[in-house]
C-alpha cells in the first residue's frame, strides 16, 4: 500500500489536536526546520505532556519522525494533512485506485458522492525520500525537498486556475492543500499509449491551438510538454503536468516553447506520419500567423 493510501486509512482516526501538531510541523518544514517539543507546544497551544502524547501517537502511525533536535513530519504525514483538509472541506470522502505514477508524483482517484476526481501528490525528490525512510533520519537537504513539493503544487494549481479560466484544455482545478492538488479526472489515456487515432490531424491541431491559447492568453509555456503529458480520449486532449511552466517573459521562454512544440510535432510525425513545419507551428502559437497549415505558404 502506498503512502497516500496508508494516510487515507489514518485520516478518520486523527483528532483535532493531532492535526494541529501535524500542521505546526508542516509549518516548520516550510522554513526547513525541525521543531523541538517546546516550539510545537507553543505553536499549538497544547500543554507539553499533551503535545508529547500526540507526537508519540503520530510517530506510532508513521506520520512523524523523531530527530535529535526535534520532530519532522514525513511524506505520509503530509499526505494525511492534505487529505484531512480536503475531507473537512467536504470535497472528498475517499481515495480510490492509482491513476498513474509519474516522474514526480503519485496520482489517485478520489471520490465524493457520485463525483470522481484525480488527486496528485507531489513527490519531487522521491528517491531521496526513500533513503530517508530507510534511515529514519532527516538532513537539511531532505527538509528542503518537502518544502519544494508544497511550492510545486501551489505553482501548478495557480497555473491550472489561470489556464482553465482562459479555456485552455487542462483538468479543472478543484482545490490545493499542502503538496496535493485535487482536479477533474480525465477519462482518457496518455497520448504516448494511443496507437491509433481516427483523425490524428484534428488531434494535433487541437493541441497546438491549446498551446497557442496558453501562450497568448495566459502567457504560460508548459516547459515539460510531450506525448507523456497529454491525456486524450481520441478526439479531445488535455494538457497536464504544469509545475515546470515558465512565463513568456522568462529569458529562455523561446527555447522552452520550441522544445514543447518540437516534442509534439516529432511524436505525430513518427507515429502518425504527419509533417508539420516547426517554424510555422511556432509562428502560429505566437500569434504571428492566423491558422495552422501543413503548407506554410498558404497560411499567411
Ligand atoms: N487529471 C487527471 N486525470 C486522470 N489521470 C491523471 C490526471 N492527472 C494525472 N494523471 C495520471 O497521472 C500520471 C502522472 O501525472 P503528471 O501530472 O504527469 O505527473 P508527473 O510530474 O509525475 O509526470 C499521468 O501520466 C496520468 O496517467
Ligand atoms: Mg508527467
Amino acid at each position: 500500500m502506498s503512502s497516500a493510501q496508508i494516510a487515507a486509512r489514518f485520516v478518520k482516526q486523527l483528532e483535532p489536536d493531532d492535526i494541529s501538531v501535524l500542521r505546526s510541523l508542516q509549518h516548520s518544514l516550510l522554513s526547513h526546520e525541525t521543531a523541538p517539543l517546546p516550539v510545537i507546544s507553543r505553536m499549538t497551544g497544547l500543554h507539553r505532556d499533551q503535545t508529547l502524547y500526540r507526537l508519540d501517537r503520530l510517530y506510532e502511525l508513521g506520520l512523524v519522525n523523531r530527530q535529535r533536535d526535534g520532530y519532522v513530519v514525513v511524506t505520509r504525514g503530509l499526505d494525511a494533512i492534505a487529505l484531512h483538509a480536503m475531507v473537512a472541506r467536504g470535497l472528498i470522502s475517499g481515495l480510490g485506485s492509482s491513476l498513474g505514477v509519474g516522474k514526480e508524483s503519485d496520482v489517485y482517484e478520489a471520490f465524493e458522492n457520485s463525483s470522481i476526481y484525480a488527486i496528485k501528490f507531489f513527490r519531487i525528490g522521491r528517491t531521496s525520500f526513500r533513503a530517508v525512510r530507510r534511515s529514519r533520519s532527516y538532513g537539511v537537504g531532505n527538509l528542503r525537498y518537502l518544502a519544494i513539493n508544497v511550492r510545486a503544487a501551489a505553482k501548478e494549481y495557480k497555473a491550472l486556475e489561470k489556464l482553465y479560466q482562459c479555456g485552455v484544455a487542462v483538468p479543472k482545478p478543484i482545490a490545493r492543500e499542502s503538496h496535493a492538488i485535487l482536479m477533474a479526472k480525465i477519462i482518457g489515456q496518455r497520448l504516448s499509449d494511443l496507437r491509433k487515432l481516427a483523425k490524428p490531424n484534428h488531434v494535433i491541431s487541437d493541441l497546438l491551438m491549446n498551446i497557442r491559447k496558453a501562450y497568448l492568453q495566459t502567457g504560460l509555456i508548459s516547459g515539460d510538454l510531450s506525448e507523456f503529458n497529454v491525456l486524450s480520449d481520441g478526439v479531445s486532449s488535455w494538457i497536464i503536468d504544469w509545475p515546470q511552466l515558465v512565463g513568456l517573459t522568462h529569458p529562455n521562454a523561446s527555447t522552452f516553447l520550441e522544445k514543447d512544440i518540437g516534442n509534439i510535432l516529432k511524436f505525430f510525425r513518427r507515429r502518425f506520419g504527419l509533417d508539420y513545419d516547426q517554424d510555422a507551428a511556432e509562428q502560429y502559437v505566437k500569434g504571428m500567423r492566423k491558422s495552422l497549415s501543413r503548407k506554410a505558404s498558404l497560411s499567411h
